[in-house]
């Protein structure tokens, strides 16, 4: 399927210091804000199943809640284990008030 940029949120939804969490195309994604820069990335940690909006925010590092992997959410590189794998990351753009993610 082609990608398309899609509303995730409402750019005044996403507070400087923690995820938001987003549901979009059936997908659920974790919508950051950070130096007012957004990003996103997948919400569901890849490690086992934990919502990384319910973890915490610290710059540019999201850690898991669950066993505290961290990730780097500009790139979804990861910090320090458990987790092996990266976080999927989306493009982000600000179109007026909306923050849009390709999908
Ligand atoms: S579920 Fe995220 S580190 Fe284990």
């Amino acid at each position: 399927m082609e990608q398309a940029w899609i509303k995730v949120c409402d750019a005044a939804e996403v507070q400087p210091d923690a995820a938001f969490a987003c549901e979009v195309e059936g997908r659920m994604i974790a919508v950051y804000q950070v130096d007012e820069r957004y990003f996103a990335t997948d919400n569901v940690c890849p490690h086992a199943y934990a919502l990384l909006s319910d973890g915490w925010l610290e710059g540019s590092e999201i850690e898991c809640p669950l066993h505290g992997a961290r990730f780097d959410i500009t790139t979804g590189a990861v910090l320090e284990g458990p987790a092996e794998c990266a976080l999927k990351t989306y493009p982000v753009r600000l179109e007026g008030n909306e923050v849009q993610c390709l999908v």
